[in-house]
């Protein structure tokens, strides 16, 4: 795993956005791998700049999200469809077709995460992906288990999860207890990683990640097997 530590937000954003711009230079229909939460928003804003600058183009990009909470509309403003497109989608020429997220309304779950894992592979896998990394060592929604889920997953949200993301609702008790998430495979099979966290709160799970044992009980310790994953950071 690469390592890199940045002075500031912008600057942790700005490398991030230089590797994802670099593959879609590189491979007009990049199929890039997107997270939400805090952490990627400086980033979408930075590409969403590059793209109003007439520096990128993204006509022929594809895009796969890790997760989608269950139940909740696509127009929900807390749903990650709603914060794709707020917060990228709508800033740049990409096609709605080629935008993908797992269906949290999904009537059979089971059948949602098959398809999922099929497009996936039906759009040859994934270029680059983007990941953020919870408290407890999530990535997407890969709670801490005793197993690493291989597939496409309906997962239960941990406490901790819940609690952490609880800022983004009016209280605790309206965050989703459950959401789909794309598993370890899709995820360790994405051909580059690019993991971005910051501020003091992270720094320790990173660094348990990247130098402690490889366990499900921290699952982004899994990205210690990928040939090329490269982690952002900033205390800022
Ligand atoms: C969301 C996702 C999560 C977040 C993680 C960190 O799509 O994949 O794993 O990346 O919870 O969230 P923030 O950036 O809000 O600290």
């Amino acid at each position: 795993m690469k390592y890199e530590v940045f002075a500031t937000y912008d600057q942790m954003c700005r490398r991030a956005a230089n590797l994802i711009s670099a593959q879609i230079i590189l491979k007009e229909d990049a199929v890039v791998g997107l997270a939400t939460g805090s952490t990627p928003l400086g980033i979408y804003n930075t590409l969403a700049d590059w793209y109003a600058k007439s520096d990128l183009d993204f006509s022929r990009v594809r895009t796969v999200n890790l997760d989608e909470y269950c139940g909740l509309p696509f127009e929900d403003p807390q749903s990650y469809h709603y914060f794709m497109q707020t917060n990228l989608f709508s800033k740049i020429n990409i096609k709605p077709s080629n935008t993908h997220l797992p269906n949290g309304l999904a009537p059979d779950i089971r059948e949602e995460c098959k398809r999922y894992d099929a497009l996936i592979n039906s759009l040859g896998g994934i270029d680059i992906q983007l990941l953020g990394i919870g408290h407890n060592g999530h990535i997407g929604f890969n709670e801490p288990s005793d197993t690493f889920s291989k597939d496409t997953t309906h997962i239960r949200l941990t406490e901790d999860t819940i609690r952490a993301n609880s800022r983004f609702f009016k209280s605790p008790s309206d965050v989703p207890r459950s959401a789909l998430t794309m598993g370890m495979r899709s995820i360790m099979c994405s051909r580059k990683i690019i993991l971005v966290a910051n501020g003091k709160e992270k720094e320790e799970i990173i660094h348990q990640a990247m130098e402690g044992p490889i366990t499900p009980r921290l699952p982004a310790s899994i990205l210690q097997l990928h040939p090329d994953t490269t982690v952002l950071f900033t205390i800022e």
